[in-house]
């Protein structure tokens, strides 16, 4: 079985077609801050593509209130909530590497997809809008939630064509359907769920450098471990990879929050992006990964992805009340209450744990509040005329009072500003102009994705 996995890893990481970088390498000079998995691997900096969107490093804090009401006298924040003053979250780290291949490669399209609250379908069109990049989101159905409603209405607020494809099968149809459709118009890059990709992921093992910096300068001890929420696998596996690189003694244990979660699959993505990194940076040392040695406490997920649990929920309206700071019963509050039922339970109270709060914490209500939801194509509809999980009725409620009216945010209000028009091609664009792109996207997506060599 080991032998199968390294196989398939291997494929998925084979150095692929040259990657024109120099487009990207002409926005890195400018910057002042750069990756400090970078200065470790200069090879990396040479051979990947990155453009600076996010606020780093992102805070550390203390949850003293957080961590006494629950029996953890040494819990601590990450919070990647604000490494965005636009849009926040943990998919920004992968979208610096995602979306500057995609502007080195020169497209012009992305097609990514999620549930219809995705946040990181969310995230990929903000992002890509301040690129000039616009986004096909293709969504599928998930247990209504306030959330979701909002999100939805931000996609539409940032210009993204949004397909209702309500199974994961309708999705798969959808991605080779509008691939088609729109390759023949202009170039479109694929984005699979999550952001998640050995590429996207180094983004995330970048952040361990980062924590280890922030270690070194006495901000916290080096924890014991961490823990966050599971997806797309992405953000842990990335991590993970992070830790051993920069020989932190730090153990990442993830809280799966949605089926099929599996450790083999998370050791699998975990080698992946190792042996990616090590293509292009040799330097970059073998890791190595056993599935049976990861942690991986699966009993946090409830009844289905984004169906809250009691649990969860108790979790955010305590770091709401205690410590100001504002999760979410699909991911976050899940992945806390995991965390502290883990520590409970293996008696690990009094070590040294770091919470990653992976969701954005910019509030960007007001920006919906004058939109119409008939504005969305008729699938999303039910989403507005049926109630939400009562769970999360229960949760609105409690949070309303912390949250207050929508305001507007001058932040964001010039991150808007700043935003290159984008526009759609027109239907009769000549389709034979631009129709090499949907070989050369299908070969851009392999090599990004597993790498076949060419
Ligand atoms: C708020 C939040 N936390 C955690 C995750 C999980 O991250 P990943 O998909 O990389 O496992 C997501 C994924 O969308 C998310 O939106």
């Amino acid at each position: 079985m080991r032998k199968i996995a390294f196989l398939i890893a291997l494929l998925w990481v084979f150095p692929a077609g040259a990657v024109n970088i120099s487009d990207v390498a002409v926005i890195i000079e400018e910057e002042e801050y750069y990756p400090p998995i970078f200065d470790v691997y200069p090879g990396l900096r040479e051979e990947v593509p990155w453009i600076h969107l996010g606020i780093w490093p992102t805070p550390l804090q203390k949850l003293e209130a957080y961590g006494e009401a629950v029996g953890l006298p040494n819990l601590w924040l990450k919070n990647d909530g604000l490494s965005s003053d636009l849009y926040g979250g943990n998919k920004l780290r992968k979208l610096e590497f995602l979306l500057a291949d995609a502007k080195a490669k020169g497209y012009k399209t992305l097609i990514a997809s999620g549930a219809v609250g995705t946040n990181s379908g969310l995230a990929t069109c903000i992002h890509a809008r301040r690129l000039g990049i616009k986004t096909i989101l293709l969504t599928s159905d998930q247990p209504n939630a306030q959330y979701a409603r909002d999100n939805m209405l931000l996609d539409l607020y940032f210009g993204a064509k949004m397909v209702y494809a309500p199974s994961d099968m309708d999705i798969f149809s959808q991605y080779v359907q509008q691939y088609i459709t729109n390759s023949l118009k202009e170039p479109s890059y694929l984005i699979f769920m999550g952001a998640t990709c050995p590429l996207s992921c180094i983004g995330w093992a970048n952040a361990a450098f980062e924590l280890k910096e922030q270690v070194e300068e006495g901000l916290m001890a080096e924890p014991d471990y961490i823990f966050l929420a599971l997806g797309s696998m992405g953000t842990a596996a990335g991590l993970h990879v992070g830790c051993k690189l920069a020989g932190l003694k730090t153990e990442v244990i993830p809280i799966p929050i949605t089926e099929p979660s599996d450790a083999r699959l998370y050791a699998l993505l975990i080698a992946a992006t190792n042996l990616y990194m090590k293509m292009r940076d040799p330097s970059v040392p073998f890791i190595g990964v056993n599935p049976s040695e990861i942690t991986f406490p699966k009993e946090h997920i409830g009844k289905e992805y984004a169906m809250f649990t009691p649990e969860g929920c108790e979790a955010v309206r305590m770091m709401m009340e205690l410590e100001g700071v504002h999760l979410d019963g699909t991911y976050t509050g899940k992945a806390m209450a995991g965390a502290v039922d883990w520590l409970k339970k293996n008696h690990q109270e009094d070590k040294v744990s770091l919470f990653i709060n992976t969701k954005n914490a910019v509030d960007l209500r007001y920006l919906t509040q004058d939109l119409d939801y008939h504005d969305l194509p008729r699938g999303y509809w039910k989403y507005f005329e049926e109630p939400i999980q009562q769970e999360d009725q229960k949760l609105e409620e409690y949070l309303a009072s912390y949250l207050g009216e929508p305001q507007v945010d001058p932040s964001v209000e010039a991150h808007i500003r700043e935003m290159p028009p984008i526009s759609w091609p027109e239907d009769d664009v000549p389709v034979y102009s631009s129709a090499p792109w949907i070989i050369k996207g299908i070969m851009d997506f392999i090599s990004t994705w597993f790498a076949l060599p060419w």
